[in-house]
């Protein structure tokens, strides 16, 4: 919503929808900078679960965000699934789809709709470490240095082009739930900064790219 300000009026916000399936801290990240920044380019206009009793639905629901949460079983296939996702966020004139934590893969239904305008995190310096278990994998795989990826979805698992990445020192001795923690603070900064320079100016900052450390 435009609101009026002295001498000025504020731009519209893009309207997006943010899919979560679990815990919801990166949503959260997203609807606290949009209540608490007059500037932010975006409004949550809608949250997207598949799991409709998560953290993520409940988050949303106690900012009085619109949520569309259905278990895709109850759908005759994906497919439908998505179409019935799809026709909730044409309904609200969603312009770009941001996955914070959303569990499934997103099929084409959705792909050709929102084709580079699906926004994804990872937890790992992809192409290291795609997948579900990408904290895990880092710690067994002896990593040093892993990391959070913000890239554009494509139709494979964490295999869209990359827009900003930031690394983060792996502890020896670490556990995997404090390096999840550390790589949530990270994400939790890094996520919104993509979103605000991809809505403003088509793509991230030269210098949002790649902040520190060197990529093993
Ligand atoms: C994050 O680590 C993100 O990188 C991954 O899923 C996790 C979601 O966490 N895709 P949360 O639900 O936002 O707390």
């Amino acid at each position: 919503m435009p609101h009026e300000q002295t001498g000025s009026v504020r731009p519209a916000r893009t309207p997006i929808a943010v899919f979560a399936s679990g815990a919801g801290t990166n949503l959260q990240s997203i609807l606290d900078i949009e209540q608490q920044d007059p500037a932010w380019p975006a409004l949550t206009a809608l949250v997207v679960s598949d799991k409709p009793q998560c953290e993520a639905v409940r988050r949303a629901k106690s900012a009085h965000v619109s949520v569309f949460a259905r278990d895709p079983k109850d759908y005759a296939d994906k497919s439908a699934y998505e179409r019935a996702v799809l026709a909730e966020l044409q309904k609200r004139d969603v312009e770009w789809i941001v996955l914070a934590g959303y569990m499934r893969i997103v099929s084409p239904v959705l792909l050709n709709a929102y084709r580079g305008r699906i926004l994804n995190i990872h937890p790992s310096l992809l192409p290291k470490f795609p997948g579900r278990h990408a904290v895990r994998d880092a710690l067994q795989a002896g990593a040093v240095q892993t990391g959070v990826t913000v890239h554009l979805v494509d139709e494979g698992v964490d295999t869209g082009p990359i827009l900003a990445q930031r690394a983060v020192a792996v502890q020896p001795g670490i556990t995997e739930e404090a390096l999840l923690e550390r790589l949530h603070e990270v994400e939790h900064e890094l996520y919104p900064k993509v979103i605000r320079e991809v809505l403003i100016s088509g793509s991230p900052h030269s210098e949002t790219i790649v902040r520190s450390g060197k990529h093993e």
